[in-house]
């Protein structure tokens, strides 16, 4: 079920106040951005004196300075959520500002959510307002549903009302957040365009319309690389901005977003620090790289690609697997057993096919590479 829909539930009967799924869980596996970077976004609250837009907790300065890190007046560091080019996010954040909405578009793993995430936290202070499209999304779930034993009890009526996060958005000014835009049917999606355009949500039960109050705005991700999923019609692309995600630029870039996020995810999983984990995400990185452009880093051999999209999330949770490894059943260095078999995992998707890219790969590349012995064996022993 789509996360707006309220199945009933107690307290989301009217559109004026958040439910409890902005509230913070010390337990929480995964806290929210707003959550996990409170002290971050209170310090920068706290420094900006720059102009706000309307309900904005920050000026887009202080909410790009959040995404791509950097060091406050008073000497508070402000970590990168987001490694890339610095354009990009100037662009997406100006983008909430305006009338028009952010579209999000990249190859998997490209960050996407993430940026989405975490625009939503610095921008509304909360990034829980959010629709996951897939195919089976109805149109409740983007405008609003009802309650069914308060609508057959009391007929319709504001009570009976469960808004969408879509909905919750336009009524308090906030970003809502629409994943996976494209895997939304057609006739769904168009949904969106009055919102969008007309920035109102009629609801003709009760004779009424919500108006989108001003700091309103949606971030829409999609995927360009999904098959057989739906497009986006002209009428809903106008209305949005797009902004692409691209994939790290060079491996020094990718092994920095890799070595960042591994330190985070460890932390949250009480892994201990591994010492010399770089070498592995290097040679992570490299073999992902090599395999997604085709041919080896100097340039001299061509390979074949595999079939699954080698991102830089997959990478992330190959060396994280590996970390977990290394600390529970190794001496706790990350070690080329540790990454073996989780490469051979993300690499190998179709049995078949992939299995031959991965061979020739391992034969003409890994084996001939000077200081790439253990790992070579490593992955000769996972590969039988
Ligand atoms: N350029 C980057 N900067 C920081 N983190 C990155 C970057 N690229 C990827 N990541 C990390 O990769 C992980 C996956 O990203 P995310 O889930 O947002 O990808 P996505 O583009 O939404 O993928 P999908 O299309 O599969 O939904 C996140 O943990 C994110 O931190
Ligand atoms: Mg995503």
């Amino acid at each position: 079920m789509a996360s707006g829909e309220a199945s009933g539930s107690e307290g989301t009967a009217s559109v004026d106040k958040a439910t409890a799924s902005g509230s913070r869980d010390p337990q929480a596996l995964r806290p929210h951005a707003e959550h996990a970077f409170a002290a971050e976004l209170a310090a920068l609250a706290r420094q900006d004196d720059r102009p706000r837009p309307a309900r904005w907790k920050l000026s887009p300065w202080a909410v790009a300075t959040y995404l791509l890190g950097g060091t406050l007046p008073d000497g508070t560091a402000i970590t990168p959520k987001y490694v890339g080019p610095r354009r990009i996010v100037e662009v997406a954040v100006t983008t909430l500002a305006t009338d028009r909405a952010l579209l999000l578009l990249g190859v998997p793993g490209t960050a996407k959510t993430w940026v989405s995430e975490h625009l939503a936290a610095a921008v509304s202070g909360d990034s829980t307002l959010l629709v996951q499209g897939t195919a089976g999304t109805p149109e409740e779930a983007i405008r609003y549903g009802w309650n069914y034993a308060r609508l057959l009890a009391h007929g319709p009526s504001r009570d009976a009302l469960v808004p969408s996060p879509v909905m919750r958005a336009m009524a308090e000014g906030m970003t809502a957040r629409v994943e996976e835009l494209t895997r939304i049917p057609a006739d769904v999606q168009d949904t969106l365009i009055t919102i969008l355009s007309e920035k109102t949500l009629p609801v003709p039960e009760l004779g009424e319309e919500v108006q989108a109050v001003r700091g309103f705005n949606l971030i829409a991700t999609a995927n360009d690389r999904d098959r057989g999923v739906n497009d986006l019609s002209s009428a809903l692309r106008r209305r949005f901005n797009t902004v692409v995600l691209p994939l790290p630029e060079s491996a020094e870039a990718e092994v920095d977003i890799v070595t960042r996020r591994v330190g985070q995810i460890g932390r949250s999983l009480d892994l201990p620090a591994a010492p010399d984990g770089i070498e592995e995400i290097r040679r992570v990185v490299t073999v992902f790289r090599e395999l997604r452009d085709g041919v080896s880093a100097d340039g001299r051999t061509k390979l074949k690609s595999p079939s699954g999209t080698l991102s830089t999330a997959e990478a992330i949770s190959v060396v994280t697997s590996g970390l977990a490894l290394s600390a529970h059943f190794g001496d706790g260095v990350l070690r080329p057993g540790d990454v073996a078999a989780g490469i051979l995992g993300a690499v190998v998707r179709d049995p078949a096919a992939d299995r031959v890219v991965w061979q020739e790969y391992l034969e003409t590349v890994v084996r001939e590479r000077e200081g790439w012995t253990d790992f070579y064996r490593a992955c000769r022993e996972v590969s039988a």
